[in-house]
């Protein structure tokens, strides 16, 4: 399928652009590299042979995205291009529903206009919010009800991390990280001095901030069914992204520690706020419905990280 990929040039969009093209789909990136780099486009060539058309515009731009739709005849939509840092969304509430939500609605508004059914939204498991129980299902109430004919697959990524084998494209974000495992690699490349490891009192087996993480190649092939699931069912669906296996921040210190044979030093600061103690996935929806499950383990995505980090201190700059 003809595949627009907004945000296409970013962590996740980028390696999903390798796992469609190695499905045999045809990608075609929109990105405004606010939050990216044309570099990564080029990996991606490198990585597939494929040349890959891109798009810099903004998602939110109306009159782009309609030129876009009709120079190219889309199958379907993944939409990537979107803001995430838990803890900026709390500094700029505004900002992240103007452009999260302007940028959805205008996509929509271009695929009905031009015939375009099949959706895929990469949505996030902070949506869950302070959880009840852990691990989390599907079961909250969300979806598309008003839009009939769209076909929605919308997945809840937990916590990404990891990078391509190569090592030519990963996680390259602007200025200090937000996340924590591009914080480590920063730390390791003596980009940065040292971890702050944002409060060690929660209720979790050693205090520190317990979340899925998930190899980005792993969640990229999760793209790749959801795409062929959406293109064979109407309606709305909602998956969880995970393992099903909570890590703590320390667990994934030292892990990365041990594996790449590094000393990362950290100091105990003061709980971030929007952060919750325990957030990990119930994976068993996506396993039974889309065929699909975590393949890669968390020494996979501490080696592949750094395999990235240590290959590109400054990233695609
Ligand atoms: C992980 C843990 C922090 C940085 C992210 C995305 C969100 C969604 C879920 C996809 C927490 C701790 C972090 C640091 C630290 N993903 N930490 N020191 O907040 O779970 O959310 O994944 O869409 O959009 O933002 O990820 O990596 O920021 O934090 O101690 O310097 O690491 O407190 O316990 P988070 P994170």
């Amino acid at each position: 399928m003809k595949v627009l990929l907004t945000g296409g040039a970013g962590y996740i969009g980028s390696h999903t652009c390798v796992e469609l093209i190695n499905a045999g789909h045809t990608p075609v990136i929109a990105d405004n590299y606010d939050n990216s780099c044309p570099e990564a486009v080029n990996r991606i060539e490198e990585i597939t042979g494929k040349k890959v058309p891109v798009y810099e515009i903004d998602v939110c731009d109306r009159k782009a995205v309609d030129k876009m739709f009709s120079e190219n005849d889309f199958e379907a939509v993944i939409h990537f291009a979107g803001l995430k840092a838990v803890g900026e969304s709390c500094e700029i509430p505004l900002r992240y529903y103007q452009n999260n939500l302007d940028s959805t609605i205008v996509l929509l508004e271009a695929m009905q206009k031009h015939g375009v059914s099949n959706f895929v939204f990469s949505s996030s498991a902070t949506v869950y919010g302070v959880p009840e129980t852990v691990p989390l299902v599907e079961g909250m109430p969300t979806g598309c009800t008003n839009h009939k004919d769209l076909s929605v697959v919308l997945l809840r990524y937990f916590n990404p991390i990891g990078a391509h084998e190569s090592g030519r494209i990963g996680e390259d974000p602007n200025g200090i990280p937000n996340n924590l495992m591009p914080y480590i690699t920063q730390v390791a490349a003596g980009k940065l001095e040292q971890l702050g490891v944002f409060g060690n009192d929660y209720p979790t087996h050693d205090g520190t901030g317990v979340r899925d993480y998930i190899h980005v190649v792993d969640l990229a092939k999760a793209h790749v069914k959801a795409l062929d699931y959406a293109a064979q069912h109407k309606g709305t669906e909602i998956f969880n992204i995970g393992t099903g296996t909570g890590y703590s921040v320390l667990d994934i210190v030292n892990t990365f520690m041990r594996v790449n044979d590094l000393e990362i030093p950290y100091v105990i600061k003061p709980r971030r706020s929007g952060d919750i103690a325990e957030c990990y996935a119930n994976p068993e929806k996506a396993e039974k419905i889309l065929g699909w499950k975590a393949e890669k383990n968390l020494d996979d995505m501490c080696r592949d990280s750094w395999n990235w980090q240590s290959q590109n201190k400054n990233g695609y700059k």
